[in-house]
């Protein structure tokens, strides 16, 4: 039996109070993710059971746990406090999957201050517009990304300390370097934690839209609710499971469900800090006996091309559920793990600004393959049209996935932009900004996104961001970014230019601007194709029009173009 028995059930009895009740939360009172996913899970007695198995990219293994996570995350916290940093200060961990990560996210909000993931491939631009928009006050890195933060330092007045894990102890330099190791530092077995409330700020996540830079996306405290009941509930987690988040905590995905649901609920999650590779995924949970497995349909597709010979070699019997995020699911990926594991891929849909898994195919509910599922119970789901935004009651007909809000988990606004968010709200519905249709039994199915945002491999990029880092090479004359389709990312970045007067196009000036993109932005974010033109399509007002360049890499008919050459 599953942890939500019948789903029809809990949809008649639901109230968020369950998971409240179970996490001995009353309204009003402290609420702290930090003591909930260490001191709490030590007090009811499971202070020796392991919270963590670590592989690093070299191999190297490492256990933890809960207790020694509460240690560990008391001596960051404070570490923290030490050097004066408060709550709400903005702390941004811009490390690899190392342990020292994990620790220092409930570490920063053990002292009440913001958590600002980012993953740590962002190249200095990347890094450098979160930083300065969340005006952070600390970063906390390891000593290999040192030299994309001393690049733009200067730039960035409100960043006092740069603490670097990997180095030994040292006072704080001019240069507002200071070396912290945890392996020097003696535990600190007892801490104060700062009284958070439900609606203190917690994590802030940055994701790209359309126009204009990357938007924090503020959540608070209170998400635990949710993201407690959907672990338990969607994920199915359970006190002897071994879990596996495949996602870097740089991403929702990873500090949602890679720390803070599973370590809510006490359970052992191991993390492989490497990239992928199918012979490499298949050991790590032949290795550890993973039950539970939480990934992304790219990471499934990369599995089914790498070929059915090779799960072979690797005892994988230990696995009991699997999920998926980020990306559409394949019908073809579900069919196949079920093939090879015996096992479906079960879809959940959400995003960062959801803070927890919305629409999903529940354990024990028929899968139709290709399908998201129905809302999770307490969450109010539907298709509005695009026009009057009013529900639509039509099956099978496409409008914009929109949510009744309200849910623990939902962002409180965007940093520093609350008029963006309040954008986010039309006719007393949240509008996630993707298209789907509904069928006659109430499953949710994904079109595409309502905007030109690309996803790529389960991770957003913006065209905007990519088209501005383009014009400061000096090459670039005009820019215009799409997606293209890709057989296992789904999407790439896809660039087309004009060249200023003096410089020809040629296939190492291709590879140039790809690696300029690389090093600024990110690997996601580099363009895999740029193709020169003469001129770009525009607008007679000088808009490019991204549309009709989109239209023709998928081969679909532009449409109506004669209003945007007015617009
Ligand atoms: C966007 C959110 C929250 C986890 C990671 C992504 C797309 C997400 C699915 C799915 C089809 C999906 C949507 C969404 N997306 N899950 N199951 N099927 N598309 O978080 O970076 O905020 O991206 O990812 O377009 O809006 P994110």
């Amino acid at each position: 039996m599953s942890n939500i028995g019948s789903y029809e059930d809990r949809l008649k009895n639901f109230a968020w109070s369950i998971a409240e009740d179970e996490l001995d939360y009353k309204s009003g009172e402290i609420i702290n993710i930090g003591w909930y996913c260490s001191d709490r899970i030590c007090q009811k007695g499971k202070a020796d059971k392991i919270a963590l198995y670590y592989e690093g990219f070299e191999g190297n293994e490492k256990k933890f746990t809960f207790n020694d996570v509460r240690l560990a995350s008391n001596t960051i916290g404070a570490f923290l406090k030490n050097l004066g940093l408060k709550n709400e200060d903005r702390v941004c961990l811009f490390m690899d999957r190392i342990p020292e990560l994990y620790f220092a996210f409930l570490g920063v909000l053990k002292i009440g201050a913001v958590v600002q993931p980012l993953f740590s491939a962002f190249g200095d631009e990347s890094l450098f517009v979160r930083l300065d928009n969340a005006q952070t006050r600390a970063i906390i890195t390891q000593n290999k990304h040192l030299s994309k933060i001393r690049k733009i330092r200067e730039k960035l007045p409100n960043l006092e300390f740069i603490i670097v894990v990997d180095q030994v102890r040292t006072k704080k330099t001019e240069n507002r370097e200071i070396g912290f190791s945890l392996e020097d530092t003696p535990p600190v077995e007892k801490f104060t934690i700062f009284p958070t409330k439900a609606e203190s700020p917690s994590v802030l996540h940055y994701t790209s839209g359309t126009t204009g830079q990357p938007k924090g996306v503020k959540h608070v405290h209170y998400s635990l609710i949710s993201q407690y009941l959907t672990t338990k509930w969607v994920l199915d987690l359970r006190d002897d499971d071994i879990y596996w988040c495949t996602a870097d905590p740089g991403w929702v995905t990873g500090t949602s469900y890679g720390i803070i649901g599973p370590w809510s609920l006490g359970v052992t999650q191991c993390v492989l800090d490497s990239g992928f590779s199918a012979p490499a995924w298949y050991k790590f949970i032949e290795k550890y006996k993973v039950t539970m497995w939480y990934s992304a349909p790219t990471a499934i597709r990369s599995l089914m091309k790498a070929g059915d010979e090779v799960v072979k070699n690797y005892n994988l019997s230990s696995l009991r559920h699997l999920a998926s995020v980020g990306e559409p699911l394949n019908s073809e990926a579900v069919i196949w793990s079920e093939r090879i594991f015996g096992k479906q891929f079960h879809d959940t849909f959400w995003q960062t600004e959801t803070g927890s898994i919305m629409i999903t195919n529940y354990p024990g509910m028929k899968i139709k393959p290709g399908s998201m599922g129905k809302p999770f119970p307490g969450i109010t789901g539907a298709i509005v049209d695009s026009k009057t935004f009013e529900p639509i009651l039509e099956t099978g007909k496409v409008g914009l996935i929109a949510f009744k809000p309200g849910w623990p988990a939902m962002m409180r606004t965007y940093w520093n932009n609350n008029e963006k968010y309040r954008e986010k709200f039309v006719n007393g519905w949240y509008l996630s900004g993707d298209k789907a249709t509904i069928d006659s039994d109430g499953y949710f199915w994904f079109i595409g996104r309502d905007d030109d945002v690309i996803n790529t491999a389960g991770h957003l990029v913006s065209p905007f961001e990519v088209e501005s880092a383009l014009l400061e090479h000096p090459a670039v004359g005009e820019s215009a970014v799409v997606a293209k389709p890709d057989e296992v990312n789904m999407e790439v970045v896809k660039a087309f230019i004009t060249l200023k007067p003096g410089f020809t196009a040629s296939s190492d000036l291709e590879l140039e601007i790809m690696n300029f993109i690389r090093k600024k932005l990110s690997s996601l974010a580099m363009p895999q194709e740029i193709e020169y033109m003469d001129n770009l399509p525009k607008t007679r007002s000088g808009k490019i029009m991204r549309r009709v360049l989109h239209a023709r890499e998928w081969g679909e008919e532009i449409g109506d173009i004669s209003t945007l050459e007015n617009d």
